[in-house]
C-alpha cells in the first residue's frame, strides 16, 4: 500500500545490541535511514546526556523508545541511588524525549517495555514500577499523537534471546522448559514486527501493548 506519508527516517534507542538492533536492522532492510544509538550516543539514565543527544536530533519519523533494564533484585536490597538511576534511565529519560522531540505526522513511536508491566516480578520490582509508569504516559499521549496520525504501539516482551536474558537465565535450556513455545523469542521477530507495522502502513493499531511472550502470559486482556 502507498502511504500518504514518507517513512524515511528512524531513531532506535539501545540500537547497538539485542531487540533494538534487530529492530534497526530491520528497518534498514526497507531503505529506512536509521540511527541506531549506543549508550555512548544517549544515556537514558543521565538528563544531560539526553538534552545533548536531542541537540542534534530533534525529529524523525519512527522512534523507538528503548534502554538497557535494571540488573535483578529483590525490594530490601533496592537503595535510593537505584531508584534515582532507573526513575531517570526508565521515566525521566523518556518523557524528556518525547518533550522535545519531533515525530514527523504520519510517524510511529514503538515503546519496548517488558513482560513485567502487566505482571509484576519481585526480582524485577524496579523495572515493573518504572515501565509500568512511562507506559500510563504513553497510553496518554497515543491520544495526542494520534491527531497527526502517529502510532504509538508498546512490545512488551516476555524473554527473548540476548545479552540481557543470557546475564539473567542461570539455566537456559531448564527454562526454556518452563515457556509454552519451549524456547526464547528471537529479537529478529520483533525487528520483523516493528517492520511489518512500517512496511504495510498500518496506522489504526496505535495506544496498544503488544505481549511478545511465546504464550508465557496467562491475563487475557
Ligand atoms: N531480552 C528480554 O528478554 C527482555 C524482556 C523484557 C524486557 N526487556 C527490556 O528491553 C530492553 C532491551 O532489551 P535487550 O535484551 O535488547 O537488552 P540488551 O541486549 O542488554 O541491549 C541493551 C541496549 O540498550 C543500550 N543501553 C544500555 N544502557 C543504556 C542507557 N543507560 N541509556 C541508553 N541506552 C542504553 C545498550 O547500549 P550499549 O551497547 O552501549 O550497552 C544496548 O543497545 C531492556 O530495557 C530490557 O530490560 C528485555
Amino acid at each position: 500500500m502507498l502511504s500518504e506519508y514518507d517513512m524515511t527516517r528512524a531513531i532506535v534507542l539501545g540500537g547497538s545490541r539485542g531487540i533494538g538492533r534487530a529492530i534497526a536492522d530491520a528497518l534498514k532492510t526497507i531503505g529506512i535511514d536509521v540511527f541506531a544509538a549506543s549508550s555512548g550516543d544517549i544515556d537514558t539514565s543521565d538528563l544531560d546526556s539526553v538534552r545533548d543527544f536531542l541537540k542534534n536530533h530533534d525529529q524523525t519519523d519512527i522512534l523507538v523508545l528503548n534502554t538497557g533494564g535494571p540488573a535483578p533484585k529483590q525490594f530490601s536490597d533496592i537503595t535510593q541511588d537505584d531508584w534515582n538511576l532507573y526513575h531517570n534511565q526508565l521515566f525521566v529519560g523518556f518523557c524528556t524525549i518525547l518533550q522535545n522531540i519531533k515525530i514527523n505526522d504520519g510517524g510511529y513511536i514503538f515503546l519496548i517495555s517488558s513482560a513485567v508491566i502487566k505482571e509484576p516480578n519481585a526480582k524485577l520490582i524496579i523495572s515493573s514500577a518504572y515501565r509500568a509508569a512511562f507506559s500510563e504516559v504513553f497510553k496518554v499521549l497515543s491520544k495526542e499523537y494520534a491527531r497527526n496520525n502517529i502510532s504509538c504501539i508498546n512490545i512488551a516482551p516476555g524473554f527473548i534471546n540476548t545479552d540481557r536474558t543470557l546475564e539473567l537465565l542461570k539455566d537456559m535450556r531448564e527454562f526454556e522448559e518452563t515457556i509454552p513455545m519451549k524456547r526464547l523469542g528471537e529479537p529478529e521477530e520483533i525487528g520483523n514486527f516493528v517492520k511489518a507495522i512500517v512496511e504495510n502502513d498500518i496506522k489504526y493499531m496505535t495506544g496498544v501493548t503488544i505481549n511478545f511472550d511465546g504464550a508465557s502470559s496467562s491475563y487475557v486482556f
